[in-house]
């Protein structure tokens, strides 16, 4: 079969020589007193450079703006330095990655941040859990940003861009998405401020504007790109509201005037039904019609879905999360028609090798222990794979 996804694709000046992204995913294995990318870390990239883009896990753009433990940052010397190993062998093997700058405003503690508050556009407590020293804690009502730590956050974001080009990327991606820091600023139920960067709907997008503006000037918005998810209801303080499908709309057409490198969709993973929010077709198809530039979708995706979105021309590219994480050879595995490994949940965010750079490639290696659904079973990968949806329709 002739299949979407391993055709190739312009995107700016790189040339993808297939249409699947590794999605961006958080890990934890950067324990290290610096939070810098260790040699496991350029391992695992290394092993799924056969992606037509690999995007890192977030990493942290300063350490006001950190919400997890052993998250990598890219904001020092050390941590450069370490994402440097990581593009190098990256490249070496074939591929191309871009870093995925983040900063998670609210939804941070106390504890993560050396007893400060964490910043947000208002003093408003998400309600939420994170995860940090102390295991999962609840948060806390964070400071309001005066327009001075806004102008420091955006010189941070536009300093750990210039890091990830010193450290060899070939992109960078915003995380806009999943309620963090951008997400807190576009939502009314985060966003109180009646100064610039609050009230209306272009107010309440300047952030990212002025955020990518400060970019710019260390990297072409060419190889700039922006994650987004507007379905997101119920998690970090953020709820959709009548402004919501406006205001997407809205910045969309303004990424899309400043040609940034491509806007990355993620389909809801919560229920919308009833929410003021296109119902029925896909998140990608309606943002399509404000954006011009490539798409990349995100979200639940098998092979399958991946390739009927390439062909419907919802989406240009397809992320991958899950699957990556348990299929380091997943385009190997498409071109084949193959079954996938099984992702295993309890080693997503555990130190270590295991259930990291361990997940074997077709025909290889093995591992001792896997988990099926909830049963936990004492054999190999290779026995206990099943189809994934792609597989079966
Ligand atoms: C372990 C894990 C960590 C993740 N970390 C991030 C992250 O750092 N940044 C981000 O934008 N999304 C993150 N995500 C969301 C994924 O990028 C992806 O959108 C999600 O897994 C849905 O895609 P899938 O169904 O293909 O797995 C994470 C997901 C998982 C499973």
């Amino acid at each position: 079969m002739n299949q979407p996804l391993l055709q190739p694709f312009d995107l700016g000046e790189l040339r993808l020589p297939n249409r699947v992204c590794m999605a961006p995913m958080t890990r934890c294995r950067a324990d290290n007193p610096d939070t810098a990318p260790t040699e496991l870390m350029a391992e695992y990239y290394r092993q799924r450079a056969s992606a037509g883009l690999l995007i890192t896990e977030g990493a942290f753009v300063s350490p006001r703006g950190v919400g997890y433990i052993n998250v990598p940052g890219i904001h020092s010397p050390e941590q450069t330095q370490g994402w440097r190993r990581v593009t190098q062998v990256v490249h070496e093997a074939g591929g191309r990655i871009f870093c995925q700058l983040w900063h998670v405003g609210a939804m941070s503690h106390p504890d993560l941040l050396g007893g400060r508050l964490p910043l947000a556009p208002s003093a408003i407590d998400p309600r939420d859990k994170i995860f940090g020293p102390n295991g999962h804690t609840d948060t806390v009502t964070p400071q309001a940003m005066t327009e001075t730590d806004i102008r420091e956050t955006i010189a941070g974001f536009r300093d750990a861009a210039a890091n990830a080009v010193a450290a060899g990327f070939d992109g960078v991606e915003l995380h806009a998405a999943n309620g963090y820091l951008f997400n807190q600023f576009f939502a009314r139920s985060m966003n109180r401020r009646s100064d610039a960067f609050g009230g209306s709907i272009e107010n309440r997008t300047r952030f990212l504007v002025d955020v990518l503006e400060a970019v710019g000037a260390e990297i072409s918005l060419g190889r700039v790109g922006v994650r987004i998810n507007p379905s997101v209801h119920g998690l970090s303080g953020i709820t959709v509201d009548d402004e919501t499908l406006p205001l997407f709309e809205h910045l969309c057409s303004k990424l899309s005037q400043m040609g940034i490198a491509y806007l990355h969709v993620m389909e809801p993973f919560n229920d919308i039904s009833g929410l003021p929010l296109p119902q029925g077709v896909s998140m990608c198809s309606h943002f399509r019609r404000f954006f011009g530039g490539p798409i990349i979708s995100a979200t639940d995706h098998s092979r399958a879905s991946g390739n009927a979105a390439l062909a419907a021309g919802d989406a240009d590219l397809i992320a991958y999360g899950r699957a990556y994480i348990a299929n380091p050879d997943l385009v190997e595995r498409f071109a084949d028609e193959a079954d996938l490994n099984v992702p295993i949940r309890e080693t997503f965010y555990t130190p270590g090798a295991r259930g990291y750079t361990d997940y074997p490639r077709r025909g290889e290696g093995t591992t001792p222990e896997t988990v099926v659904g909830d049963r936990r079973v004492s054999d190999r990968y290779g026995e206990t794979r099943r189809k994934m949806k792609s597989g079966e329709s």
